[in-house]
């Protein structure tokens, strides 16, 4: 399992509800918040690492340590958005490249545990604590559905993203010229096959 970058096909392919969650959830999932610290990353979803799931794994502190603030959601679904915000975003997809993003202040999260649990995340967003857990939650609730921070940038953050964008593209491009990663219908290809035996 790795991190895949822009502009990767997973990260525009909407991921699959479970239905159920095996061993191999399971594995991914420790499997994915294993990536998320060795990067430093505060959250990350599954089609980050190319896996066409509602799921998503997060903690906002980005210390292993810190238990208390690390989560494993599936299928998750915001229910209450509230107020807006401003704030600086980076995404693990996207190495390097920092904008403004405006998103709601507050937001009501209903999802599952690794355990198959129902449980709601109410993050008021008063502190700047729980500002940054409710920006992580929407942040990584997008990428489940192929939504990426660079499509909510404003005007501002658009432009100034672009050059960035562009040699992204074109390393993706050199590393499929290399064969280093697959053609994208390849891709493609994987990610319905695992969405089918889901
Ligand atoms: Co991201």
């Amino acid at each position: 399992m790795n991190i895949v970058l822009y502009p990767h096909p997973a990260l525009r392919h909407a991921g699959k509800p479970l239905t159920a969650i095996t061993d191999k959830i399971r594995k991914h999932a420790s499997e994915m918040l294993a990536l998320m610290y060795e990067a430093h990353g505060l959250g990350l979803a599954a089609p980050q690492v190319a896996l066409p799931y509602q799921m998503l794994v997060m903690n906002p502190s980005a210390d292993p340590e810190r238990n208390d603030q690390e989560a494993v959601l599936i299928n998750p679904v915001i229910l209450e958005r509230k107020g807006t915000l401003e704030g600086e975003e980076g995404c693990l997809s996207f190495p390097g490249l920092f904008q403004k993003v405006r998103r709601a202040k507050s937001v009501k999260v209903q999802a599952y545990d690794i355990n198959g649990v129902e449980v709601i995340y109410e993050v008021p967003g008063i502190t700047p604590d729980e500002q940054l857990r409710s920006r992580v939650l929407q942040h990584e609730i997008d990428h489940l559905n192929g939504i990426l921070y660079i499509d909510k940038m404003g005007p501002i953050g658009k432009l100034a993203s672009r050059s960035a964008l562009r040699q992204l593209e074109r390393d993706y491009r050199r590393a499929q010229e290399r064969g280093e990663i697959l053609p994208d219908v390849e891709i493609e290809k994987t990610l319905a096959a695992l969405e089918a035996e889901a």
